[in-house]
């Protein structure tokens, strides 16, 4: 019966492993998430019910089974209604509650040594003696993990409420100048409130004010930090307030010398580090340029490419008969087809298309859409099947092989400015290189730029097609022709 919670600890480590190994790929990504939960779910009865002894039931059980079942009705619900275009508001929701639990847990945890250590300054002021050894209370690598988790979480939860706000509009961009300059300061600011905090608790003063103080510091640094960044860019910082969160879960693992909880927390913190690192290299930005702002937003970063010439506005009807009778057919989904939500009614075109004998793909580029994976989402959520997905770095050799292209509100990752455009915003962003096909055909509502906001060649070559409007409308209007040819 010994160690029984280390076992559960165990168990619940190796799914989180297993689980995220598994949701690195489409087809397997969702049993991923069904081991990792379960791994959890191992860990979290663990914890309630088991110690070192055996069987064990863990004090206010009661409270806590009612804040589960809670959690669990509120999160069921929620994430049943989201929409697949309200997805990164979402996570960033929930990121922050992981923030603010590590930040809260902090916060008790320091009443819980401060009021120790309040008593042990009494008894010294009594004894008028400054002798009495506190080290088995109160250490660095006990303050450490306490402060970080404090700091790491509340930045954590700061801002991804204000990514949040920012993602469903209800807040805006907000920049000024020399912004970096002050944050600097905060953040330097918040290092100072965190040793006089160490230094008043080893002096046995009074170490509220100062603990507080260095929360009140990295509230406004949460603030400042994402307030100038572009609302566009959001993914990339949510993906880095989730590595955040994951670090200060890990503190929290650290103080209760709990392995699951370190685990699980290191775990997110490297993965959240990770997709950081791949979001800004798919876009070839740096995380100091999407930091400071420098494109998306909505806003037109100027620079790039000037087109010139005409668009050529095509039918569905010539589309329909284009595509019926290739031989290859390569569809290129992008933010339009999540935002027209004709996820749908594109995989029904695919099976008409399949019928008629015509081999057909989808390109997936790594940073097309609004959050990462999120092609790949939508498709598997209209039963598309996973071996059609390819990667970019997969497809890009079949475009010159392929008869038809049909970019599906996708502008950015097909915009050859990227290659040949040096003072292009985008350039050295890896693209899908449809221009190198027979025929492409653009489906979008107007000529408007995408989230770079930079005009787009591809639009203006003589191969390239327009079939204007929604892209929902667009497909469906292809359906109804293919069918009727
Ligand atoms: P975008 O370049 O943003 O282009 C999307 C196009 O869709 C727009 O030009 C728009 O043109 C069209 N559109 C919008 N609503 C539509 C509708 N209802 N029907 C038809 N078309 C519609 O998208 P992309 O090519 O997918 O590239 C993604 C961009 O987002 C990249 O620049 C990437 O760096 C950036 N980004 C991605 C991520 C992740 S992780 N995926 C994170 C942050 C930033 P109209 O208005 O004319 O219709």
């Amino acid at each position: 019966m010994e160690h029984l919670q280390e076992i559960a600890y165990l168990i619940g480590s190796v799914g989180f492993i297993i689980g995220l190994k598994m949701m690195g790929k489409a087809d397997s990504a969702r049993k991923g998430n069904l081991v990792a939960a379960f791994g959890m779910a191992v860990a979290v009865l663990g914890t309630l019910f088991l110690n070192e002894k055996g069987f064990h039931v863990i004090d206010n059980i009661g409270y806590i089974l009612a804040a589960i079942v809670f959690g669990t009705i509120v999160g069921t619900i929620m994430a049943k209604r989201v929409q697949m275009t309200a997805m990164p508001e979402m996570v960033s929701l929930f990121n922050g509650m992981g923030g603010l639990a590590a930040a809260l847990i902090s916060i008790i945890e320091w009443k819980h040594i401060s009021h120790v250590l309040n008593e042990f300054g009494k008894d010294a002021r009594a004894m008028s003696s400054s002798e009495i050894d506190i080290t088995d209370t109160f250490s660095l690598g006990l303050f450490i993990p306490i402060i970080a988790g404090l700091i790491i979480g509340t930045v954590s939860f700061i801002g991804s409420m204000v990514a949040w706000g920012k993602l469903n509009g209800k807040v805006g961009d907000f920049r000024f100048p020399g912004q970096q300059y002050i944050n600097m300061i905060f953040l330097i600011g918040i290092i100072i409130a965190a040793y006089f905090t160490y230094d008043a608790a080893i002096q046995l003063n009074d170490t509220i004010i100062w603990f507080y103080v260095t929360m009140g510091l990295a509230i406004i640094y949460g603030l400042l930090f994402v307030f100038p960044i572009g609302g566009a860019d959001m993914p990339v910082v949510i993906s880095l307030l989730n590595s955040f969160t994951g670090v200060a879960a890990a503190c929290g693992g650290f103080l209760y010398d709990n392995n699951v909880m370190l685990m699980g927390g290191v775990l997110v913190g490297s993965a959240g580090t990770i997709l950081t690192v791949v979001m800004c290299n798919a876009m070839n930005r740096s995380l100091t340029n999407v930091l400071i702002g420098m494109v998306g937003g909505g806003s037109s970063s100027g620079g790039g490419t000037s087109t010139s010439g005409s668009v050529r506005e095509v039918q569905a009807t010539d589309v329909a008969i284009m595509m019926k009778y290739a031989s290859k057919v390569i569809i290129v989904p992008g933010y339009g087809l999540a935002v027209a939500q004709a996820q749908h009614v594109c995989h029904e075109l695919e099976l008409l298309l399949e019928e008629e004998g015509v081999d057909v793909k989808y390109a997936i580029h790594p940073v097309a859409g609004r959050m990462p994976g999120h092609m790949n989402v939508l498709l598997a959520e209209s039963n598309v099947e996973y071996d059609r997905l390819i990667e970019m770095e997969d497809i890009n050799s079949e475009f010159p092989t392929t008869d038809v292209v049909l970019v599906v509100g996708a502008n950015d990752v097909v915009n050859p400015a990227a290659k040949n455009d040096s003072t292009s915003p985008i350039y050295g962003m890896p693209i899908l290189d449809v221009d190198q096909s027979k025929q492409v055909v653009v489906l979008k509502r107007s000529m408007k730029s995408g989230y770079a906001g930079i005009e787009n060649a591809l639009f203006y070559d003589p191969k390239c097609g327009m079939l204007f409007g929604d892209a929902k409308d667009s497909l469906q209007k292809l359906v109804n022709e293919v069918k009727s040819l």
